[in-house]
């Protein structure tokens, strides 16, 4: 398995292939840049069929950190964890413990977290092998709240952009998910005036979104035909493609949901048709600052204030965006290089 020939290798500065026989731990902790402070990610534990799948998830992740933390503005670099399991069979707690000794090892280089498959518990076991955790119990909690804010915040920012208003009352806002971070956002959004459309995969929530928002509902598939002022996507990944995008009726595409676009090319597409794209890992960085509180140590008015900046961060990219004429996404990625390469 190639791993400075990788695809996703990217100028990682360190990858630890971690093993511990006794307790059946495999895992792999990608360590992409730390110029900013520390790196930090979350432990996904996930049963990869192969382990290139699992250097692969990473990687990947494990840089996506890195420019998340650097647009919001953190003194952390990023890094990301990879447990090779299946968390409801095989996790236990001593495999947890192995699996932060081999965190403590890296010296603050790498702060561990919550991800797909790992609970406050596990980073409770974590916690009593190394101080190099974070959401632990009496810690961050549930992000969900501080990422719906931040979206909010980013929503209104794009919206002001776009078109050319201050304010949220009467907008049309189609949400697709309204799990944890949708109805918070759904919750901000009404409480400030807008119209929702929404859909779902789950019909209790979306009957107790018509209840409690007066909010429309609509068939999963038929979101992406909703004319609307805002699309804001907080479920899956990838919505944005080429059997969605020439859908798309909404001049601003700004949610929650990780890896919205499909490809590179779709953020070519979408400003041809002047669909303005907040970029994700942008717009959804309030849960990172969330839980930064605790790695880095600053208090709820200075997350507050980061929090706020997501309006001022990405109006700065979507100026840029226009004078370079150039997709949102990759003016992001530009400001972070900006920021974690000019301060190496
Ligand atoms: N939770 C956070 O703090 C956070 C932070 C950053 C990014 N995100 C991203 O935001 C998104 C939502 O996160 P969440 O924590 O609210 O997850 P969640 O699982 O609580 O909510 C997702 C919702 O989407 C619904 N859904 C699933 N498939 C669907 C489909 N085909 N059509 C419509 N709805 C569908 C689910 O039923 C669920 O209600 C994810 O992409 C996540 O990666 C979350």
């Amino acid at each position: 398995m190639p791993l400075f020939d990788h695809e996703e290798y990217n100028d990682h500065e360190q990858v630890v292939f971690c093993r511990d026989a006794e307790t059946g731990l495999h895992a792999i902790i990608a360590i992409h840049n730390t110029n900013l402070g520390p790196s930090l990610g979350g432990c996904r534990i996930w049963p990869f069929r192969t382990e290139d799948e699992a250097l692969t998830d990473v990687l990947r992740l494990s840089r996506g950190m890195t420019y998340k933390a650097a647009v919001a503005g953190l003194p952390l670099g990023g890094g990301k964890a990879v447990i090779i399991a299946d968390s409801k069979t095989q996790k236990t707690e001593a495999m947890m413990k192995a699996f932060g000794r081999h965190v403590d090892h890296l010296g603050r280089r790498y702060i561990t977290a919550e991800d797909v498959g790992s609970s406050v518990a596990d980073m409770d076991a974590i916690k009593t092998v190394t101080d190099h955790v974070v959401g632990v119990t009496g810690g961050a909690g549930d992000p969900s709240n501080s990422t719906a804010h931040g979206v909010f915040i980013g929503l209104k920012a794009a919206v002001r952009h776009k078109l050319g208003r201050d304010d949220v009352d009467g907008l049309h806002v189609a949400v697709q998910g309204i799990g944890h971070v949708g109805w918070y956002l759904c919750e901000y959004l009404h409480e400030a005036g807008a119209r929702l459309t929404v859909t779902d995969i789950n019909q209790d929530a979306l009957k107790k979104a018509e209840a409690t928002f007066g909010a429309t509902v609509v068939a999963p598939d038929d979101i992406y035909d909703v004319e609307a002022d805002v699309f804001a996507p907080c479920a899956l990944g990838a919505v944005v493609n080429d059997v969605t995008l020439p859908r798309l009726n909404v001049p601003v595409i700004a949610g929650s949901a990780n890896n919205v676009l499909g490809d590179e090319r779709h953020g070519i597409e979408l400003r041809r048709r002047g669909i303005l794209y907040a970029p994700d890992y942008v717009i959804n960085a309030g849960g990172l600052i969330d839980v930064a509180r605790f790695a880095v140590g600053f208090g709820m008015d200075e997350a507050r204030q980061k929090l706020d900046r997501i309006d001022d961060t990405l109006l700065e990219i979507f100026h840029r965006a226009d004078d370079l004429d150039t997709p949102t996404g990759e003016i992001a990625d530009r400001l972070a290089e900006e920021r974690f390469q000019g301060s190496a």
